[in-house]
Protein backbone atom coordinates (compact mmCIF):
# COMPACT_ATOMS: atom_id res chain seq x y z
CA UNK A 1 0.00 0.00 0.00
CA UNK A 2 0.95 3.73 -0.51
CA UNK A 3 2.89 5.51 1.95
CA UNK A 4 2.95 8.64 -0.68
CA UNK A 5 2.12 11.98 1.71
CA UNK A 6 2.09 15.17 -0.51
CA UNK A 7 2.50 17.97 1.74
CA UNK A 8 1.57 21.23 -0.78
CA UNK A 9 2.83 24.35 1.88
CA UNK A 10 5.58 25.42 3.84
CA UNK A 11 4.61 23.54 7.39
CA UNK A 12 6.29 23.27 10.66
CA UNK A 13 9.00 20.96 10.98
CA UNK A 14 7.43 18.54 14.01
CA UNK A 15 4.47 17.41 11.33
CA UNK A 16 7.06 16.17 8.83
CA UNK A 17 9.10 14.85 11.35
CA UNK A 18 5.81 12.77 13.07
CA UNK A 19 4.49 11.75 9.53
CA UNK A 20 8.20 10.36 9.11
CA UNK A 21 8.29 8.52 12.35
CA UNK A 22 5.16 6.96 11.62
CA UNK A 23 6.37 5.16 8.18
CA UNK A 24 5.03 7.73 5.80
CA UNK A 25 6.94 8.68 3.00
CA UNK A 26 6.73 12.08 1.97
CA UNK A 27 6.91 14.33 -0.77
CA UNK A 28 7.56 18.17 0.34
CA UNK A 29 6.35 20.31 -2.54
CA UNK A 30 5.49 23.44 -1.16
CA UNK A 31 5.32 25.40 -4.75
CA UNK A 32 3.95 22.51 -6.76
CA UNK A 33 0.81 23.96 -9.23
CA UNK A 34 -2.51 22.63 -9.29
CA UNK A 35 -1.80 20.58 -12.51
CA UNK A 36 0.93 19.14 -11.33
CA UNK A 37 -0.80 18.24 -8.16
CA UNK A 38 -3.19 16.51 -10.49
CA UNK A 39 -0.83 14.23 -11.89
CA UNK A 40 1.24 13.29 -8.94
CA UNK A 41 -1.58 12.80 -6.58
CA UNK A 42 -2.91 9.75 -8.11
CA UNK A 43 -0.99 7.33 -5.35
CA UNK A 44 -0.91 9.22 -2.85
CA UNK A 45 -2.45 8.24 0.37
CA UNK A 46 -2.27 11.88 2.55
CA UNK A 47 -2.49 15.17 1.16
CA UNK A 48 -1.93 18.51 3.55
CA UNK A 49 -3.54 21.56 2.62
CA UNK A 50 -3.78 25.13 2.99
CA UNK A 51 -5.71 27.40 0.80
CA UNK A 52 -3.03 27.90 -2.04
CA UNK A 53 -4.52 25.37 -3.80
CA UNK A 54 -8.36 24.24 -4.48
CA UNK A 55 -8.92 20.16 -3.93
CA UNK A 56 -11.98 19.98 -6.73
CA UNK A 57 -13.32 17.04 -8.46
CA UNK A 58 -10.66 17.02 -10.81
CA UNK A 59 -8.27 16.63 -8.11
CA UNK A 60 -9.73 14.33 -5.92
CA UNK A 61 -11.26 12.03 -8.89
CA UNK A 62 -7.34 11.40 -9.67
CA UNK A 63 -6.79 10.31 -6.53
CA UNK A 64 -7.17 6.83 -6.80
CA UNK A 65 -5.34 6.08 -3.59
CA UNK A 66 -6.21 8.91 -0.65
CA UNK A 67 -7.34 8.01 1.99
CA UNK A 68 -7.16 11.76 3.82
CA UNK A 69 -6.70 15.47 3.45
CA UNK A 70 -4.97 17.56 6.35
CA UNK A 71 -6.12 21.10 6.05
CA UNK A 72 -3.60 23.36 8.02
CA UNK A 73 -5.55 25.96 9.60
CA UNK A 74 -9.25 26.53 9.18
CA UNK A 75 -12.18 26.41 6.38
CA UNK A 76 -13.02 23.75 4.52
CA UNK A 77 -14.03 26.29 1.34
CA UNK A 78 -11.43 25.41 -1.21
CA UNK A 79 -12.23 21.22 -0.32
CA UNK A 80 -15.04 19.30 -1.80
CA UNK A 81 -15.53 17.55 0.72
CA UNK A 82 -19.33 15.82 -0.46
CA UNK A 83 -17.08 14.60 -3.09
CA UNK A 84 -14.49 13.51 -1.11
CA UNK A 85 -16.42 12.52 2.04
CA UNK A 86 -18.35 10.15 -0.25
CA UNK A 87 -15.10 8.42 -1.82
CA UNK A 88 -13.83 7.58 1.72
CA UNK A 89 -11.60 10.06 1.97
CA UNK A 90 -11.47 11.70 5.16
CA UNK A 91 -10.83 15.47 5.53
CA UNK A 92 -9.36 17.24 8.87
CA UNK A 93 -9.08 20.75 9.67
CA UNK A 94 -6.91 22.09 12.69
CA UNK A 95 -8.58 26.09 13.33
CA UNK A 96 -6.87 26.04 16.81
CA UNK A 97 -3.89 26.52 14.45
CA UNK A 98 -4.80 29.86 13.60
CA UNK A 99 -7.77 30.81 15.25
CA UNK A 100 -5.73 33.44 17.52
CA UNK A 101 -4.25 34.82 15.15
CA UNK A 102 -7.34 35.53 12.58
CA UNK A 103 -8.86 36.67 16.14
CA UNK A 104 -5.53 39.18 16.09
CA UNK A 105 -5.89 40.19 12.40
CA UNK A 106 -9.42 40.86 12.56
CA UNK A 107 -8.76 43.44 15.78
CA UNK A 108 -5.98 44.82 13.30
CA UNK A 109 -8.70 45.29 10.61
CA UNK A 110 -11.13 46.66 12.53
CA UNK A 111 -8.35 49.11 14.40
CA UNK A 112 -7.16 50.15 10.78
CA UNK A 113 -10.96 50.92 9.27
CA UNK A 114 -12.42 53.11 12.33
CA UNK A 115 -8.41 54.74 13.10
CA UNK A 116 -8.37 54.96 9.08
CA UNK A 117 -4.68 53.99 8.75
CA UNK A 118 -4.49 52.42 5.79
CA UNK A 119 -6.27 54.66 3.63
CA UNK A 120 -4.37 58.17 5.80
CA UNK A 121 -0.83 56.22 5.14
CA UNK A 122 -1.75 55.46 1.07
CA UNK A 123 -1.95 59.45 1.46
CA UNK A 124 0.77 60.60 3.81
CA UNK A 125 3.03 58.69 0.88
CA UNK A 126 1.57 60.89 -1.96
CA UNK A 127 2.48 64.12 -0.01
CA UNK A 128 -1.29 64.68 1.48
CA UNK A 129 -2.03 65.55 5.15
CA UNK A 130 -6.24 65.38 5.13
CA UNK A 131 -6.93 65.91 9.21
CA UNK A 132 -10.42 66.21 9.47
CA UNK A 133 -11.36 63.58 7.04
CA UNK A 134 -8.75 60.94 8.91
CA UNK A 135 -10.04 61.67 12.24
CA UNK A 136 -10.74 58.24 13.89
CA UNK A 137 -13.56 57.27 15.75
CA UNK A 138 -12.99 55.36 18.95
CA UNK A 139 -13.43 51.54 19.40
CA UNK A 140 -14.23 51.91 23.05
CA UNK A 141 -17.13 51.95 24.71
CA UNK A 142 -19.15 50.36 20.89
CA UNK A 143 -21.61 47.46 20.97
CA UNK A 144 -19.67 44.64 18.77
CA UNK A 145 -21.66 42.06 17.26
CA UNK A 146 -19.91 39.24 16.47
CA UNK A 147 -21.55 36.82 13.90
CA UNK A 148 -20.27 33.36 13.65
CA UNK A 149 -19.06 32.30 17.45
CA UNK A 150 -16.86 29.41 16.65
CA UNK A 151 -13.00 29.25 16.39
CA UNK A 152 -12.10 32.62 15.30
CA UNK A 153 -15.49 34.65 16.35
CA UNK A 154 -14.58 33.25 19.72
CA UNK A 155 -10.83 34.15 19.54
CA UNK A 156 -11.53 37.46 18.25
CA UNK A 157 -13.72 38.10 21.57
CA UNK A 158 -11.00 37.31 23.57
CA UNK A 159 -8.84 40.03 21.88
CA UNK A 160 -11.46 42.44 22.29
CA UNK A 161 -11.73 42.20 26.00
CA UNK A 162 -9.72 45.04 27.32
CA UNK A 163 -11.02 47.06 25.12
CA UNK A 164 -14.30 48.40 26.98
CA UNK A 165 -16.59 46.97 24.52
CA UNK A 166 -20.34 45.39 24.85
CA UNK A 167 -19.61 42.13 22.97
CA UNK A 168 -23.17 40.17 21.41
CA UNK A 169 -22.78 37.52 19.31
CA UNK A 170 -24.56 35.26 17.23
CA UNK A 171 -24.77 31.28 15.94
CA UNK A 172 -26.84 29.05 15.17
CA UNK A 173 -25.47 26.47 16.99
CA UNK A 174 -24.42 28.47 20.10
CA UNK A 175 -23.31 25.75 22.37
CA UNK A 176 -21.20 24.41 19.94
CA UNK A 177 -17.85 25.99 21.56
CA UNK A 178 -18.79 26.25 25.41
CA UNK A 179 -19.95 29.95 24.97
CA UNK A 180 -20.29 29.48 28.58
CA UNK A 181 -16.61 30.20 28.96
CA UNK A 182 -17.58 33.57 27.78
CA UNK A 183 -19.30 35.15 30.51
CA UNK A 184 -18.95 38.60 28.84
CA UNK A 185 -20.54 37.65 25.29
CA UNK A 186 -23.87 37.83 25.17
CA UNK A 187 -25.70 35.53 22.30
CA UNK A 188 -28.58 36.95 20.62
CA UNK A 189 -30.43 36.43 17.28
CA UNK A 190 -29.19 37.95 14.06
CA UNK A 191 -31.61 40.72 14.04
CA UNK A 192 -30.59 42.12 18.07
CA UNK A 193 -27.09 42.53 16.03
CA UNK A 194 -28.58 43.94 13.04
CA UNK A 195 -30.36 46.52 14.76
CA UNK A 196 -28.04 47.07 18.26
CA UNK A 197 -24.26 46.90 17.16
CA UNK A 198 -22.00 49.61 15.49
CA UNK A 199 -19.04 47.19 14.60
CA UNK A 200 -19.85 43.73 12.94
CA UNK A 201 -17.57 40.97 12.44
CA UNK A 202 -18.59 37.93 10.24
CA UNK A 203 -16.76 35.00 11.09
CA UNK A 204 -18.90 32.59 9.14
CA UNK A 205 -17.74 29.70 7.17
CA UNK A 206 -19.06 28.99 2.87
CA UNK A 207 -21.73 27.08 3.52
CA UNK A 208 -25.34 26.83 1.34
CA UNK A 209 -26.69 28.85 4.02
CA UNK A 210 -24.15 31.32 4.37
CA UNK A 211 -23.67 32.21 0.37
CA UNK A 212 -24.23 36.06 0.13
CA UNK A 213 -25.08 36.23 3.61
CA UNK A 214 -24.09 40.06 3.50
CA UNK A 215 -26.47 41.23 0.55
CA UNK A 216 -28.03 43.92 0.49
CA UNK A 217 -31.28 42.57 2.68
CA UNK A 218 -28.65 42.01 5.03
CA UNK A 219 -27.77 45.73 4.69
CA UNK A 220 -30.98 46.97 4.93
CA UNK A 221 -31.83 45.39 8.52
CA UNK A 222 -29.04 47.62 9.99
CA UNK A 223 -29.82 49.99 12.03
CA UNK A 224 -26.91 52.37 11.86
CA UNK A 225 -23.96 53.06 10.06
CA UNK A 226 -21.49 49.98 11.25
CA UNK A 227 -17.68 49.03 10.74
CA UNK A 228 -17.63 45.54 9.13
CA UNK A 229 -13.57 44.01 9.23
CA UNK A 230 -14.10 40.52 7.18
CA UNK A 231 -11.78 37.67 7.26
CA UNK A 232 -13.66 34.94 5.66
CA UNK A 233 -11.03 33.11 3.33
CA UNK A 234 -13.71 32.77 0.59
CA UNK A 235 -16.63 34.48 1.23
CA UNK A 236 -19.35 36.35 -0.69
CA UNK A 237 -20.65 39.64 -0.14
CA UNK A 238 -23.46 40.51 -2.69
CA UNK A 239 -23.53 44.08 -2.89
CA UNK A 240 -21.43 45.10 0.09
CA UNK A 241 -20.54 48.33 -0.47
CA UNK A 242 -23.56 50.36 -2.39
CA UNK A 243 -27.40 48.91 -3.29
CA UNK A 244 -27.72 51.90 -5.98
CA UNK A 245 -31.81 51.48 -7.49
CA UNK A 246 -31.39 51.36 -11.19
CA UNK A 247 -34.84 50.64 -12.83
CA UNK A 248 -34.87 47.10 -13.56
CA UNK A 249 -31.90 46.41 -11.76
CA UNK A 250 -33.42 44.19 -9.06
CA UNK A 251 -35.32 42.13 -11.33
CA UNK A 252 -32.83 40.96 -13.50
CA UNK A 253 -30.35 40.31 -10.83
CA UNK A 254 -32.68 38.36 -8.74
CA UNK A 255 -33.54 36.26 -12.32
CA UNK A 256 -30.10 35.36 -12.85
CA UNK A 257 -29.07 34.80 -9.28
CA UNK A 258 -31.38 32.27 -9.27
CA UNK A 259 -30.16 31.27 -12.93
CA UNK A 260 -26.40 30.93 -12.05
CA UNK A 261 -25.89 31.12 -8.39
CA UNK A 262 -23.54 33.66 -8.59
CA UNK A 263 -24.21 37.39 -8.96
CA UNK A 264 -21.17 38.87 -8.36
CA UNK A 265 -19.28 39.27 -11.23
CA UNK A 266 -22.69 39.90 -13.14
CA UNK A 267 -23.86 42.68 -10.50
CA UNK A 268 -21.08 44.55 -11.57
CA UNK A 269 -21.61 44.03 -15.53
CA UNK A 270 -25.20 44.66 -14.97
CA UNK A 271 -24.72 47.49 -12.64
CA UNK A 272 -22.34 49.28 -15.60
CA UNK A 273 -25.06 48.61 -18.53
CA UNK A 274 -27.90 50.04 -16.55
CA UNK A 275 -25.80 53.04 -15.33
CA UNK A 276 -25.26 54.04 -19.05
CA UNK A 277 -27.68 52.67 -21.07
CA UNK A 278 -30.83 54.25 -18.78
CA UNK A 279 -29.67 58.17 -19.25
CA UNK A 280 -28.82 57.41 -22.65
CA UNK A 281 -32.21 55.74 -23.58
CA UNK A 282 -34.32 58.48 -21.46
CA UNK A 283 -32.08 61.73 -24.14
CA UNK A 284 -32.37 59.33 -26.88
CA UNK A 285 -36.09 59.41 -26.78
CA UNK A 286 -36.55 63.08 -26.21
CA UNK A 287 -34.68 63.71 -29.31
CA UNK A 288 -36.60 61.39 -31.12
CA UNK A 289 -39.84 63.17 -30.06
CA UNK A 290 -37.91 66.87 -30.76
CA UNK A 291 -39.57 68.38 -28.34
CA UNK A 292 -36.47 69.91 -26.15
CA UNK A 293 -37.49 72.93 -23.90
CA UNK A 294 -36.88 74.17 -20.85
CA UNK A 295 -39.85 72.01 -19.01
CA UNK A 296 -39.03 69.03 -20.64
CA UNK A 297 -36.09 69.41 -20.33
CA UNK A 298 -36.15 69.95 -16.56
CA UNK A 299 -38.35 66.61 -16.36
CA UNK A 300 -35.73 64.74 -18.24
CA UNK A 301 -32.71 65.97 -15.92
CA UNK A 302 -34.88 64.34 -13.00
CA UNK A 303 -35.66 61.31 -14.45
CA UNK A 304 -32.33 60.96 -15.66
CA UNK A 305 -30.65 61.44 -12.21
CA UNK A 306 -33.30 60.11 -9.98
CA UNK A 307 -32.51 56.37 -10.14
CA UNK A 308 -28.96 57.03 -10.21
CA UNK A 309 -29.28 58.90 -6.27
CA UNK A 310 -28.52 55.79 -4.90
CA UNK A 311 -29.02 54.58 -1.44
CA UNK A 312 -25.62 54.40 0.32
CA UNK A 313 -25.74 50.98 2.15
CA UNK A 314 -22.57 51.23 3.99
CA UNK A 315 -19.33 52.22 3.63
N1 LIG B 1 -8.62 34.67 6.59
C1 LIG B 1 -8.08 33.74 7.37
O1 LIG B 1 -6.88 33.72 7.61
C2 LIG B 1 -8.93 32.70 7.99
C3 LIG B 1 -8.43 31.86 8.95
C4 LIG B 1 -9.28 30.98 9.60
C5 LIG B 1 -10.58 30.94 9.20
N2 LIG B 1 -11.03 31.72 8.20
C6 LIG B 1 -12.41 31.67 7.73
O2 LIG B 1 -13.30 31.79 8.81
C7 LIG B 1 -14.27 30.79 8.69
C8 LIG B 1 -14.71 30.38 10.08
O3 LIG B 1 -13.60 29.77 10.72
P1 LIG B 1 -13.75 29.15 12.17
O4 LIG B 1 -12.47 28.48 12.48
O5 LIG B 1 -14.23 30.19 13.12
O6 LIG B 1 -14.89 28.07 11.91
P2 LIG B 1 -15.79 27.35 13.01
O7 LIG B 1 -16.44 26.23 12.30
O8 LIG B 1 -15.03 27.08 14.25
O9 LIG B 1 -16.89 28.47 13.34
C9 LIG B 1 -17.87 28.87 12.46
C10 LIG B 1 -19.14 29.13 13.27
O10 LIG B 1 -20.11 29.67 12.38
C11 LIG B 1 -21.37 29.12 12.78
N3 LIG B 1 -22.30 29.23 11.67
C12 LIG B 1 -22.34 28.51 10.53
N4 LIG B 1 -23.34 28.93 9.74
C13 LIG B 1 -23.95 29.94 10.39
C14 LIG B 1 -25.05 30.78 10.09
N5 LIG B 1 -25.73 30.67 8.95
N6 LIG B 1 -25.42 31.71 11.00
C15 LIG B 1 -24.75 31.83 12.17
N7 LIG B 1 -23.70 31.06 12.53
C16 LIG B 1 -23.30 30.13 11.63
C17 LIG B 1 -21.06 27.68 13.17
O11 LIG B 1 -22.07 27.15 14.02
C18 LIG B 1 -19.71 27.84 13.86
O12 LIG B 1 -19.85 27.97 15.27
C19 LIG B 1 -13.62 29.65 7.94
O13 LIG B 1 -14.54 28.86 7.28
C20 LIG B 1 -12.70 30.39 7.01
O14 LIG B 1 -13.41 30.71 5.83
C21 LIG B 1 -10.23 32.61 7.61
Amino acid sequence: MSKKVIVTAAVHPFLLATLEQKGFEICFEPTITYDQLRVQISDAIGLIVTTRLSIDAKIIDNAKALKWIGRLGSGMELIDTDLAQSKGILCVSSPEGNCTSVGEHSLGLLLNLMHRIHSAYGEIKMGQWVRDANRGDELTGKKVGIIGFGHTGTAFAKVLTGFGVEIIAHDIYPRALGWQQFPHVKMVQLETIQQEAEVISLHLPLTPLTTHFANAHFFEQLKQNIQIPTTPTKFNTNNLFYKIHLPFYNLIKNFVAEKTKDTVFFDSVLFTVLLFTYPLFIISLFFILNIFHLPTTIILVILVSLPIMGKRVQE
